[in-house]
């Protein structure tokens, strides 16, 4: 039985280590979303292996996408579908390639369009699903395994990357650090709930980029810190307290993630700031900005922990709202591992 329903876009997200499919209506309404992680696979290596990632998204990709359109109820995808949204980058190469080549294999046997999707526009739509309220202008910062940028968003399909980093992603400073201290791997969760019960003011780590007039991040110098100190407590075959030292690298990498995001916030006059990527999930990252929230006439937006993470619904709705604004891909759309949401101010 086909139901009356509205515009239905399937979204497929495998640019890193997760394999996520969706089945979303119109902008905001999830049907169904399945995300299979592969983070035990790679916890032993410390860290996301290209090649197994890959081999896990073939295994999972067709399994996944049957079990959205069961729970969604569809069972004519060719004829309740209207819309196959994928990311097409930037990612891993043969991560993307999975998910793009599903994509197309899809479109064709469906006769539906097809869209390839930015993931890092994907996080801007992981609040666009969650609080339909935010409007551009807006600021947007992606702070993840991968990335830790902050776009300014003229209008949707209009982005400006305002700052990014110029070495590690604030995740994995978060992860490398764990990885030192035995936390294994994500660091970050660990890292954050050691932190809370740590003397923060134990280490003064150094802030990256702090008091510089640039919107722009920098983990390594300050992992490498964590690193020197880790080793001086080693040498001397004192006992390492974790937990203070999570505490004090937090501490240092959520003031500089606040430090630019308040700045590139007075640069753009634009008071409405929406989070997103595996580290906008940070406890004191998002104690820190409420309590900004308070003292400046600042709205935060964030997703549930579920939405800050690579998911296909915020691929959904992004391939939903360029689809509506025109944008159109063909069966020659190929992954590219290094797109660029746009270009540096
Ligand atoms: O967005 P995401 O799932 O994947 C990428 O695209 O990278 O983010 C994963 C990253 C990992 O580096 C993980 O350690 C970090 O987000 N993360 C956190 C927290 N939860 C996840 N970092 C700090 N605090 C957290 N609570
Ligand atoms: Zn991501």
């Amino acid at each position: 039985m086909t139901m009356n329903r509205g515009f239905i876009t399937l979204g497929i997200e495998t640019s890193c280590d997760d394999t996520a499919v969706a089945v979303l209506e119109g902008q905001n309404n999830v049907l169904s979303e399945f995300v299979s992680s592969q983070v035990n696979d790679h916890a032993p290596f410390g860290g996301v292996v290209p090649e197994f990632a890959s081999r896990k998204h073939m295994e999972a990709i067709l399994p996944l996408i049957r079990a959205v359109l069961k729970e969604s109820g569809i069972s004519c995808p060719e004829n309740e579908i209207d819309l196959v949204s994928v990311t097409s980058g930037p990612g891993l190469m043969g991560s993307l390639l999975v998910g793009v080549m599903a994509a197309k294999g899809l479109v064709q046997a469906w006769d539906v369009p097809l869209i390839g999707v930015n993931h890092i526009e994907g996080h801007i739509f992981a609040n666009i699903v969650n609080h339909p309220e935010l409007k551009p202008p807006f600021l947007s910062m992606v702070v993840s395994g991968g990335h830790t940028e902050i776009i300014l968003v003229r209008a949707f399909g209009d982005y400006r990357i305002l700052g990014n980093t110029r070495d590690d992603a604030a995740g994995e400073a978060y992860d490398k650090v764990a990885k030192l201290l035995g936390l294994g791997y994500p660091g970050g969760p660990v890292v954050d709930s050691m932190a809370s019960i740590g003397s923060c003011s134990r280490y003064n780590f150094p802030v990256p980029m702090k008091g510089r007039n640039e919107i722009s991040f920098s983990f390594s110098g300050l992992k490498t810190a964590v690193l020197w100190e880790v080793k001086k407590l080693q040498e001397k075959g004192s006992e390492i307290p974790v937990e203070d030292i999570c505490a004090s690298f937090q501490r240092a990498a959520v003031d500089s993630l606040v430090e630019k995001l308040e700045l590139a916030q007075e640069f753009t006059g634009i008071d409405q700031i929406a989070l997103s990527g595996g580290v906008a999930s940070n406890s004191h990252l998002r104690k820190t900005l409420s309590e900004i929230s308070q003292r400046k006439k600042v709205d935060f937006f964030l997703p549930p922990p579920g939405h800050c993470t690579d998911n296909a619904v915020m691929i959904a709705a992004a391939g939903y709202n360029a689809f509506h604004r025109g944008e159109r891909s063909d069966l020659t759309l190929a992954p590219s591992p290094s797109w660029q949401i746009s270009n540096h101010m």
